[in-house]
């Protein structure tokens, strides 16, 4: 990016009419979130189209990065030439996105595929052309194929996690080691070694979202998406698991110190859309718990939520460290799997705490070094 910067083939600008106006290509990346009732809210991207219906010039093709319902892109080309203010060709071109939030530079210059979807061969030879020095393999389809791809693709993924965070439920109650199941399934290439982790539950701005739209999409088409509906529903459970862990282990918080280890979705960003600390700080708020949170990116968009001090019965604060926030704690939660996190050893949780007992959503210790160390120690299938 800096080199292409420096070359001058790079600018920024907020002014979207000098972008558009006589530009080849007009990739779209607006958000596209959730709705109530599930649907994915195409506000953005609508606006986005009418921007560039008013301001275009000369012929060009607008393509849809944003992840969009099927049948949206051929919504946005009628919406785009009935709003078209000169005389000009505009077609519309699907290409979604793949890359995930703390990786996105790599996921796009290495990217697994790319795709692309298209209705003329104009477009698909606009797309291919912009694609080639990217040396990738490319999959070319309908649009609407397109669109599909990549919903399949993101609720495969959420369901595959749903599935072992269901399966690790089961091992809890019949005495088997998720982890020790997960590596022997990883064996079999047709399952594979990714997104086998048990955990507290998927986030982020992706899985939630485009789980729910296509399961609204097909209950529009009078079709029931099971699969998915279960992921999501087992993902909902899920969230709160260590929750009712700890209310079985204490029955209530009340001017319990809690610490809270990790509050972003994953790690890598800072990102707390849908993130399963939410749910469980609102809870644990809830009880009159006092408790110290620490995160290493996440706390500055964290605080914006729950600001320092009281919260109804409860009250939060926040921690430079992990050890800070351990610091004489009844009990600790650990949400995010952060580096600086991990790095904290089993012996800091028994000298620092109160009370040595931990609850962690992210399997990061071993049930035996726990054990050795003193800790009371809770985690998710094992
Ligand atoms: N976040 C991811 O990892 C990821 C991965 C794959 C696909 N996607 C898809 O990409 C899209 C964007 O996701 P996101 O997480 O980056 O959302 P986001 O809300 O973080 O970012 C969207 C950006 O679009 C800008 N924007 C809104 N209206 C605009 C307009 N009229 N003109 C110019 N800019 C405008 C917003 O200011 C914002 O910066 C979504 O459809 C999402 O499903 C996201």
């Amino acid at each position: 990016m800096c080199k292409n910067f420096a070359a001058g083939r790079l600018h920024y600008t907020t002014d979207y009419a000098a972008a558009y106006r006589d530009a080849d290509a007009i990739f779209i990346g607006v958000g596209t979130p959730e709705r109530a009732d599930g649907s994915a809210d195409l506000t953005y991207v609508k606006i986005v189209a009418r921007q560039i219906a008013e301001t275009v010039e000369r012929d060009c093709l607008v393509v849809v990065k944003s992840t969009v319902p099927i049948g949206t892109n051929d919504e946005l080309e009628c919406l785009l030439r009935e709003a078209l203010v000169h005389d000009v060709q505009v077609e519309v071109a699907s290409n979604p996105e793949f890359l995930a939030q703390g990786t996105a530079v790599r996921d796009t210059l290495q990217a697994a595929r790319i795709v692309i979807g298209t209705e003329s061969r104009e477009a698909e030879a606009k797309m291919l052309e912009i694609y080639k020095p990217f040396n990738l393999p490319i999959v070319s389809v309908s649009r609407r194929s397109a669109e599909m791809i990549k919903y399949a693709s993101n609720d495969f993924l959420a369901l595959k996690i749903s599935y072992m965070n269901d399966i690790a439920n089961l091992c809890e109650l019949v005495g088997a080691n998720v982890q020790d199941v997960a590596r022997g399934m990883s064996y079999d290439e047709r399952i594979g070694d990714k997104f086998l982790n048990a955990g507290i539950g998927y986030g982020g701005s992706c899985f939630p979202k485009d789980t729910k739209a296509l399961e609204f999409l097909a209950r529009r088409f009078g079709y029931e998406l099971k699969t998915v509906k279960a992921a999501i529903e087992v993902n909902s459970r899920q969230k709160l698991t260590l929750y009712r862990k700890a209310v079985q282990r204490l029955t209530c918080f009340d001017g319990l110190k809690v610490a809270v280890l990790g509050l972003t979705f994953k790690a890598g960003t800072d990102d707390l859309r849908e993130a399963p600390s939410i749910d469980n700080v609102e809870l644990l708020l809830g009880q009159g718990a006092d408790i110290c949170a620490y995160d290493p990116v996440g706390t500055g968009n964290f605080r914006k939520m729950y600001p320092e001090g009281r919260h109804g019965c409860g009250s939060i604060a926040y921690a430079k460290s992990p050890q800070e926030a351990l610091q004489g704690a009844n009990l600790c939660f650990i949400f995010t799997e952060w580096q600086e996190i991990k790095a904290v050893t089993p012996d800091a949780y028994k000298t620092l705490m109160r009370m040595a007992l931990v609850f962690d959503g992210r399997n990061i210790y071993p049930l035996q070094a726990m054990k050795d160390a003193g800790v009371e120690y809770y985690s998710i299938g094992r």
